[in-house]
């Protein structure tokens, strides 16, 4: 799914015309700061590509290095660059005040706990840093949920518009309540399993 949407934003963003396959409300903000769109596209399908390679368990323990300079074109280019712009471009996005609120907690949240994780395994502390991607991750695949809620929601012939509101939160809420609560949940089964090994 993630090479999915990344490959399709990437070929569409390259050889269509700009805003050719989205509401003429999205083309006209699209036209208007091509910068921030094209920049936003192609940083967060980076990250879009590499995150799951991050949680490779395999690639972590033979291949250090590679993880290491994986995750600093994670968060240096996906994250910062993807966020920072995807939070630029959040004023402009479509769905009124509720869908530019949506996204633009939605880049808060994506900034902040990739800059979590990167602090965290700056000062050594490799369990919180791997907490930390789980959540920002999370919040990644906002961009392959938000395609699924959308193909939905046409598909039920829900009115675009409303739909969007309701997905620029959709997308991405119920990622991070899943992901907090698998990590919880791990936390509790790992007490659970202490206890009962003495
Ligand atoms: C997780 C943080 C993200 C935020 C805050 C965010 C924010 C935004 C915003 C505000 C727009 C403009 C929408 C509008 O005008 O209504 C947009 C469009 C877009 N974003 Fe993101 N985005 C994120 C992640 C991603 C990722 C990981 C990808 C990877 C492919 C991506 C690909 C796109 C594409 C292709 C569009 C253009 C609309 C389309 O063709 O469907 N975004 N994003």
């Amino acid at each position: 799914m993630v090479l999915g949407v990344a490959g399709y934003a990437v070929f569409v963003y390259s050889f269509l015309p700009l805003g050719s396959l989205v509401h003429p409300e999205m083309k006209v903000s699209f036209m208007a700061n091509k910068i921030g769109i094209y920049s936003h596209i192609f940083a967060s399908s980076v990250a879009l590509v590499i995150g799951p390679l991050q949680f490779s368990t395999k690639l972590r323990q033979k291949h250090t290095n590679v993880h290491r300079w994986l995750g600093r074109v994670y968060l240096g280019v996906g994250i910062l660059i993807g966020g920072v712009s995807g939070l630029y471009m959040s004023q402009f996005a479509f769905g009124g005040l509720v869908g530019k609120l949506g996204f633009a907690s939605l880049a808060l949240l994506w900034l902040y706990t990739g800059l979590s994780a990167y602090l965290a395994v700056r000062r050594g502390d490799i369990s919180e840093h791997r907490k930390w991607m789980i959540r920002n991750f999370s919040l990644t695949l906002a961009a392959v949920t938000l395609r699924i809620y959308l193909s939905a929601s046409m598909v039920a012939g829900f009115e675009f518009t409303k739909a969007y509101m309701v997905i620029a939160w959709l997308c991405w809420v119920p990622n991070i309540v899943f992901a907090e609560w698998r990590l919880r949940f791990n936390i509790a089964k790992n007490k659970a399993l202490q206890r009962a090994s003495g």
